[in-house]
């Protein structure tokens, strides 16, 4: 696993656009998106560096993470319409091409089934952007997700409904079941990317990284996968024993080591 620690949150955006941006110019076709607060630097500076530098999304397929059960697409907090706002507008990715699982859907069940065959038909996936929930989870696995979960429907915490609650009139307005993809289907992507900034995160960021590989943190399954960066800001790494040591190895990088 390889550490990134950076001053802003700014700096950290600029990072996980870096790796993307290599990912594409290194032939990826698929890309897995994660919506929440954590991405959006990324997303803003790969934004810019489409308008300003050329870079191209043109012929990448993407998919979400997870949905909320319930909204349909177009609602403004479903992740489809999200992550439309916040990248697939501001870039050349074709909205066709970009998928998620449908939280409207009469049978969700089946639906979640439908959304793994999916990505299994199309993966694996190149390059997998991810936040982390204050509680470690990842996309909306939370504590006790099995390690090795196919997407399925789970039910939010009341504090994951809480903690999003800000996107919506209130906790309870946030929709109490979800479709997410499992670890097991998360960590089939060749290379995992995740991304978190905020003394809020810094609990978790080290549970995920130095904690023990355990479903109480669903993060710390990245533990298990052989190629994941993982990009924080100062705040986010406050947690982290060994973080002079992950500096010292960024500071003294060898050629095509790492991200
Ligand atoms: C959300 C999403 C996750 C996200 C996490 C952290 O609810 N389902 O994919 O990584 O929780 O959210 P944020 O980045 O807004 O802190």
């Amino acid at each position: 696993m390889e550490v990134v620690i950076t001053t802003t949150v700014e700096d950290a955006g600029r990072v996980v656009a870096d790796v993307v941006t290599q990912a594409l110019h290194g032939g990826a076709r698929v890309l897995g998106l994660a919506t929440g607060s954590s991405p959006l630097a990324a997303y803003r500076e790969l934004a810019r560096r489409h308008r300003e530098e050329g870079l191209s999304f043109a012929g990448v397929r993407a998919f979400l993470l997870d949905e909320y059960v319930g909204l349909p697409a177009s609602h403004p907090q479903s992740y489809a319409r999200v992550i439309r706002t916040e990248l697939v507008d501001a870039v050349d990715l074709d909205p066709a091409g970009v998928h998620g699982p449908a939280g409207d859907a009469a049978d969700v069940l089946a639906e979640a089934r439908r959304y793994d065959e999916a990505l299994r038909a199309a993966g694996p996936v190149d390059l997998q952007v991810l936040g982390i929930g204050v509680n470690g989870h990842l996309g909306f696995n939370e504590p006790g997700s099995s390690l090795a979960s196919r997407t399925r429907v789970k039910t939010l915490t009341a504090r994951t409904r809480q903690d999003n609650a800000r996107f919506f009139t209130g906790a309870d307005a946030v929709p109490r079941h979800v479709i997410t993809q499992g670890l097991g289907t998360i960590t089939e992507a060749r290379h995992l990317v995740l991304t978190a900034s905020g003394e809020h995160k810094a609990a978790a960021v080290a549970a995920a990284v130095e904690g023990p590989v355990t479903a109480s943190c669903p993060a710390s399954v990245l533990q298990l996968h052989p190629r994941v960066t993982v990009v924080v800001d100062e705040a986010a790494a406050s947690g982290l024993a060994q973080a002079e040591h992950y500096r010292d190895v960024l500071a003294h990088k060898i050629a095509g080591q790492g991200y």
